[in-house]
């Protein structure tokens, strides 16, 4: 399997990125409930720092992925795409690009406001990036509560339309993003237009 994409196929690199962030927000999204519901206690204290540096985790590494997005090609949407569901996969794509910044950095601002800075699992410290200030904390954890409910519509969104697009329409969008796809039967794959 190639480390690039190409216009058929996503490559190695890019499915080991949307593979690892996907299931670290989906994991970090039920910590992040769990937590909200659930009495102050060690157990929480312990979860909350657990969500904390995770939520670095996803920060980096959509940093990285944002980087590798923009020096790579993007494979091409099937020809039997219509014009509306080529720009609502931009859309709900972009969305969930933008939110995977959005998630860990008014988390990151919330703990800021907050006064405790954010260890990265002990080796060390980040910078506060807000200094103290509870109603702008208060905002910020109304805002990360309201981004998260956004993304979990944007995931189930996306999850159906590659479940539709595998079960109903019968073309590559999921297999092309499934470690060992080769590209094979890939015919339909000659559109102009790809993906954000
Ligand atoms: C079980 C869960 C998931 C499934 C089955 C799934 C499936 C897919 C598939 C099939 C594609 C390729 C679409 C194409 O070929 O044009 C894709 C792309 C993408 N997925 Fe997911 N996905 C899942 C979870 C997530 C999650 C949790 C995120 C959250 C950030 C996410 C973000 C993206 C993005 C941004 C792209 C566009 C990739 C690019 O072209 O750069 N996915 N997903």
């Amino acid at each position: 399997m190639s480390l690039r994409n190409n216009i058929l196929s996503y490559g190695s690199v890019a499915k080991f990125f949307h593979w690892a962030v996907a299931f670290l927000i989906i994991g970090m999204i039920a910590v992040g409930l769990i937590m909200a519901n659930m009495e102050n206690s060690p157990d929480r204290f312990k979860l909350i720092a657990l969500h904390k540096e995770f939520g670095v985790v996803v920060l980096i590494l959509a940093c990285m992925r944002l980087g590798w997005k923009i020096l790579d090609v993007s494979p091409l949407f099937p020809e039997s795409m219509d014009k509306i569901s080529r720009l609502g996969a931009k859309l709900v794509h972009s969305m969930l690009y933008i939110l995977m910044f959005a998630m860990p950095i008014t988390g990151w601002l919330m703990s800021s406001a907050a006064g405790f800075q954010v260890s990265f699992f002990g080796l060390f410290l980040l910078p506060n990036i807000a200094s103290a200030d509870k109603e702008f904390g208060h905002s910020m954890a109304e805002l990360h509560e309201i981004l998260a409910w956004i993304l979990i519509a944007l995931i189930t969104l996306h999850v159906l339309a590659a479940l539709l697009h595998h079960f109903y329409y019968k073309d590559n969008i999921l297999l092309r993003m499934l470690p060992n796809f080769k590209g094979k039967s890939n015919a339909e794959n000659t559109g102009t237009d790809t993906g954000i």
